[in-house]
């Protein structure tokens, strides 16, 4: 089963609507929408560059990977969980897609290195680790992955644009292993798409503004 464009932006709506009939601050709710928008338009980007690759369900995986991240305080569990369990039955590569986001090239890191991410829930933790294990990795994993860090809460942000935000937001220099899996992602995607892709996104940068 596999869910159109319109049904996604459906999720994302009734999403908004709970927020705020739960009297969620929404003053943030535009960043939150400007980036999973521009993570939408640059998988759907990048996709239409590669042969065997479906732009329209790149584009719904990477709208939907944040769906349960406004939730996730609440509910006490990681978003990836979350949104893994809110979509399985509606569209089974949008739901991998919000599993497996968060983790490149679908490296796990030990549980003690992340738990407070599963906020201590190691059964949700042994979920994603034995998924991962009887699964197979594929390019749309890594695009969702991909299109997750080139996107903030204005528009799309090159990597170094967005370490450097990262760095300056937290005062810490960003970790070098970090930095270098999605170096190597976007190595990867440059080589699929046979250029660097940072040519495709020149106007993006310059469409998506505060409101
Ligand atoms: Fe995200």
């Amino acid at each position: 089963m596999n869910l159109s464009i319109a049904e996604a932006n459906e999720i994302i709506a009734e999403v908004k609507a709970r927020d705020t009939a739960i009297g969620r601050d929404m003053s943030r709710w535009w960043m939150y929408e400007n980036h999973i928008q521009t993570a939408a338009r640059v998988a759907r980007t990048i996709a239409s560059k590669i042969k065997g690759m479906n732009p329209e369900q790149a584009y719904i995986n990477a709208l939907l990977h944040d769906v349960s991240r406004t939730n996730e305080r609440k509910e006490g569990r990681f978003h990836g969980i979350l949104g893994y369990e809110k979509l399985i039955n509606k569209d089974e590569n949008a739901a991998r897609s919000a599993l497996l986001h968060m983790f490149p090239w679908n490296n796990l890191p030990a549980y003690e290195q992340c738990s407070k991410m599963f906020f201590e829930n190691k059964k949700d933790y042994c979920f994603i680790q034995n998924y991962i294990k009887n699964t197979q990795m594929t390019d749309a994993d890594l695009l969702t992955q991909l299109a997750d860090s080139l996107a903030n809460k204005t528009g799309f942000v090159t990597l170094e644009q967005r370490a450097k935000e990262y760095s300056e937001r937290h005062k810490v220099a960003i970790c070098k292993e970090d930095m270098e899996v999605h170096y190597r992602l976007k190595a990867y995607f440059d080589k699929k798409v046979g250029c660097d892709i940072y040519n495709l996104f020149t106007k993006m940068s310059t469409q998506t503004k505060e409101r």
